[in-house]
């Protein structure tokens, strides 16, 4: 009996074939695979530009970047999300506010962010938490209102659809994120994905140093078709061309990953909504299912972690309220209490298994021992 962690890739021959000829080749960074799961990507969402970064943390950085965020500056996000939505803020001298997220949906809720706007706040930052495509609608009056940008986080929500459409078109910009856990994977990596050419300029820009190659966009003459310029400090955030043959091939697989994850959310749905004391997760059309995040007692939480565990289910938590990280609190004075429907779902919460090679047997196996620990009682 293999043990079961709460996600995990899906490589198969091809993809490996893919990253073998890129190894062969000439390129291994800065090539044409770059360009080419770039335009996959434009392709998949039917955004005008991708730009990959190196990961979902230096996408977050790059987009907060090209929104112009700077000190003085608030983003605000929901607390139900992990650190690099709020560090991305911080390393532009940003600041980071929250506000409570709604339990019908997990994700930020509109009414209670509305609150928050302040003068300052420059970024909204939904996250489409579990994979659950957080409707932007409501955000997108508020940030019009206030002359803010929207940044979805949607490092769990590729393959998720809004109406039919995948997500990547709503937003102002869109970051997802290729960890091996995610719906397809380059190892590390990230995209952000835009309808601005201006965005998309500052993104490219933010990823190589800061520094541009092309003479159209320079501000003073260029000594020679040598000439770089550094207009800004940037990182470098590049995603090779080793990360992007891989995702490029698992692109190809991206429908029959998403299928399989909706299949395994309705089979987990099916067999546990009759449990007492367990909760199963928000279900929307066009949800993506990064996670299956099941609700159990708040008293019994640590008990259902340990004996799934001992049955070989490594489930996980997702997550402790970004403000309630130590470095948020010490630095921000954020407390326990500040967000209670986050922080009552994070005490109750168990990310089950969900990955795309996930057998139905397996999912009984997990149900199975849901089931029982509900009814055992201590
Ligand atoms: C909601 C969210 N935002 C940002 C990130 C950062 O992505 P990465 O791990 O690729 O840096 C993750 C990934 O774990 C995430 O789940």
């Amino acid at each position: 009996m293999r043990v079961l962690s709460y996600g995990r890739q899906y490589i198969d021959d091809d993809d490996i074939a893919a990253v073998v000829a890129v190894l062969k080749g000439d390129w291994l960074t800065q090539g044409p695979s770059v360009s080419a799961f770039e335009k996959a990507f434009e392709d998949y969402t039917g955004a005008k530009h991708a730009v990959s970064f190196a990961n979902g943390t230096a996408a977050l950085h790059g987009a907060y970047f090209a929104a112009g965020v700077e000190p003085g500056d608030e983003v605000l996000t929901t607390p139900m999300t992990f650190a690099a939505t709020g560090n991305g803020a911080l390393y532009l001298g940003g600041s980071v506010t929250f506000a409570d997220i709604d339990p019908e949906t997990l994700c930020l809720d509109p009414k209670k962010a509305e609150e928050k706007i302040t003068p300052a706040t420059r970024v909204i930052a939904p996250v489409s938490f579990a994979g659950y495509p957080v409707d932007l609608a409501p955000f997108k009056k508020l940030a019009e209102k206030q002359g803010a940008v929207i940044i979805e986080d949607g490092c769990h929500a590729l393959g998720a659809m809004r109406g039919g459409v995948p997500a990547g078109r709503e937003a102002d910009l869109t970051v997802f994120s290729f960890h091996p856990v995610k719906h397809i994977t380059t190892g590390e990596g990230g995209m952000v994905v835009t309808n601005s050419d201006e965005f998309a300029r500052r993104l490219r820009l933010f990823r190589t140093h800061g520094i541009t190659k092309d003479p159209a966009e320079m501000e003073e003459a260029p000594d020679g078709p040598w000439s770089t310029e550094m207009q800004a400090l940037g990182f470098n955030y590049r995603l090779s061309d080793i990360h992007a043959s891989l995702g490029l091939s698992q692109m190809k697989k991206l429908d029959s990953f998403t299928a399989r994850r909706r299949e395994i959310a309705a089979l987990y749905d099916e067999l546990l909504s009759g449990i007492s004391g367990v909760k199963t997760p928000p279900a929307t059309e066009g949800h993506a299912y990064h996670l299956y995040p099941l609700r159990v007692e708040a008293g019994r939480r640590a008990e259902f972690m340990t004996k799934l565990r001992e049955k070989g289910v490594a489930g996980m938590v997702h997550y402790l309220p970004l403000h309630l990280h130590l470095y948020y609190r010490r630095n921000f004075g954020w407390k326990k209490g500040d967000f209670p429907e986050a922080e009552a779902f994070y005490s109750e919460e168990i990310s089950l298994p969900m990955f795309y090679g996930l057998s139905d047997d397996e999912v009984r196996r997990v149900a199975g021992e849901i089931r029982e620990i509900a009814e055992s009682r201590g």
